[in-house]
């Protein structure tokens, strides 16, 4: 959107027709990409990830190798058409800091002592974005290490999380921002937790909000990766039933 709107809610709605408390239609599927070990896509509303796991293999440099446990390397980055305005290819500033929180976030949750002096690599690929695109590559990229058979302590679930205004200007907290609002909002905030043990693993905030407004947004955003972690279950459940 070129130029800034009057208002990202109006009578209670957003720009796309959504509540506050609304997330987009969820879409899950597992093993999109035969040739790697593990792979998933996850769209959230028009932003579509894919990630793709290759390991635990070999790791190069060697000098990156630790004798007691895995290395998680991860990279993230957004093809030339998934953007408005044609994308650079290539990594940059941007992609490189999503792929280092992207990669400590799933650190956090493989257990990576499993595979000594190993690598197990994730790439991330946003095939079209409508913002929130770290959190949905997060996504992807936690099932597709389930669908690689990597052992983890649990689940990585996100979901942001922003501050819209009205067309009085008063902010509201509302949950899965999209493009306009990550644009033009007061604040948008990346959430995401090791679902099992309840631990924070990546959170990251732009623009301001007062302490209320933060614990409010992040209730709303509980509730939707609640559901989005049951999505993700069913996703790695359906692969493997036979019907
Ligand atoms: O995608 P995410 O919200 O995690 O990160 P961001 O850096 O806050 O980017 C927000 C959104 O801006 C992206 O999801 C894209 O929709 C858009 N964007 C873009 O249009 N062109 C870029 N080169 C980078 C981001």
């Amino acid at each position: 959107m070129e130029t800034k709107p009057d208002y990202l809610i109006k009578g209670g709605k957003r720009l796309d027709g959504r509540k506050l408390a609304d997330w987009r239609e969820i879409s899950i599927k597992t093993g999109v990409i035969e040739n790697a070990d593990g792979s998933a896509q996850v769209d959230f509303g028009k932003t579509k990830v894919i990630a793709a796991v290759y390991g635990p293999r070999e790791l190069h440099p060697r000098h990156l190798v630790m004798s007691d446990r895995a290395l998680v390397r991860a990279k993230y980055d957004m093809l030339s058409f998934s953007v408005e305005d044609r994308k650079r290819p290539g990594p940059g500033r941007r992609e490189h800091e999503i792929s280092k929180v992207t990669a400590e976030a799933l650190s956090s949750v493989v257990l990576t002592e499993k595979f000594p002096r190993a690598v197990i690599d994730v790439f991330v690929t946003v095939i079209q974005a409508d913002a929130s695109t770290r959190i949905t590559g997060l996504n992807a990229a936690s099932i597709a290490l389930a669908d690689a058979g990597i052992p983890m302590k649990g689940l990585v679930v996100g979901v942001t999380f922003g501050k819209i205004y009205d067309e009085k200007g008063k902010g509201y907290m509302a949950v899965d921002v999209f493009k306009p609002e990550d644009q033009w909002g007061q604040a948008d905030i990346a959430y995401a937790k090791s679902y099992n043990d309840n631990k924070v693993v990546l959170l990251q905030m732009d623009g301001d909000v007062t302490k209320e407004e933060f614990l409010k947004g992040k209730e709303m955003a509980d509730k939707a990766m609640e559901y989005t972690y049951k999505e993700m279950v069913k996703a790695l459940k359906g692969k493997y039933e036979v019907d």
